[in-house]
């Protein structure tokens, strides 16, 4: 149950994006290679996380208590996220000369994706606050795989992640 140190499920969803908005915002302005790539993978670390817990955990409760369109739209929009995500996790500043490129465009489709979570009054998380969801249950349930995939990053890497909507083409 909450007590004063748990979050609920929008809570720690919206201090994810507080928190990779400002990551981005630190490499807009960081200068050599070295602290942009490193920045770079905070942020693709913290996106992989912050899918995983809404699509594994966040998402499947919101189906059939939000807008189906909306919800959809948001897997797609992860998907496009993760394959520009894995594009950054494989270059680096050095090597890549588009590298700073793909971090602007990430951070602009970021910013597209989190107005439609959390849009007053229609966006997901507004649709999720009217429905009969547990939000503090779910915000303790995705607080602790949060620690466990952390514990991951550290130890081994996190897995691969794999795209839920795209499988129509091989490019
Ligand atoms: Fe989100
Ligand atoms: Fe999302």
């Amino acid at each position: 149950m909450a007590d004063d140190t748990t979050q609920d499920a929008i809570a720690l969803l919206k201090a994810d994006h507080r928190k990779v908005e400002d990551l981005f915002e630190r490499f807009g302005k960081a200068r050599g290679d070295g602290r942009k790539e490193k920045l770079a993978r905070q942020i693709c670390m913290e996106l992989t996380i912050h899918t995983e817990l809404e699509e594994k955990i966040f998402y499947p409760a919101c189906e059939g208590k939000v807008e189906e369109d909306l919800l959809k739209e948001s897997f797609v929009e992860h998907d496009a996220a993760k394959l520009m995500i894995a594009e950054i996790e494989a270059g680096s500043g050095e090597s890549d000369d588009y590298f700073d490129s793909k971090v602007k465009v990430l951070s602009e489709e970021i910013e597209h994706h989190v107005q439609e979570e959390e849009e007053r009054g229609k966006g997901l998380f507004a649709q999720a606050r009217k429905a009969d969801l547990d939000l503090d249950a779910l915000g303790a349930q995705m607080a602790a795989r949060k620690q466990e995939l952390l514990k991951q990053y550290d130890a081994s890497g996190l897995p691969q992640p794999e795209l839920t909507t795209m499988d129509e083409v091989q490019i």
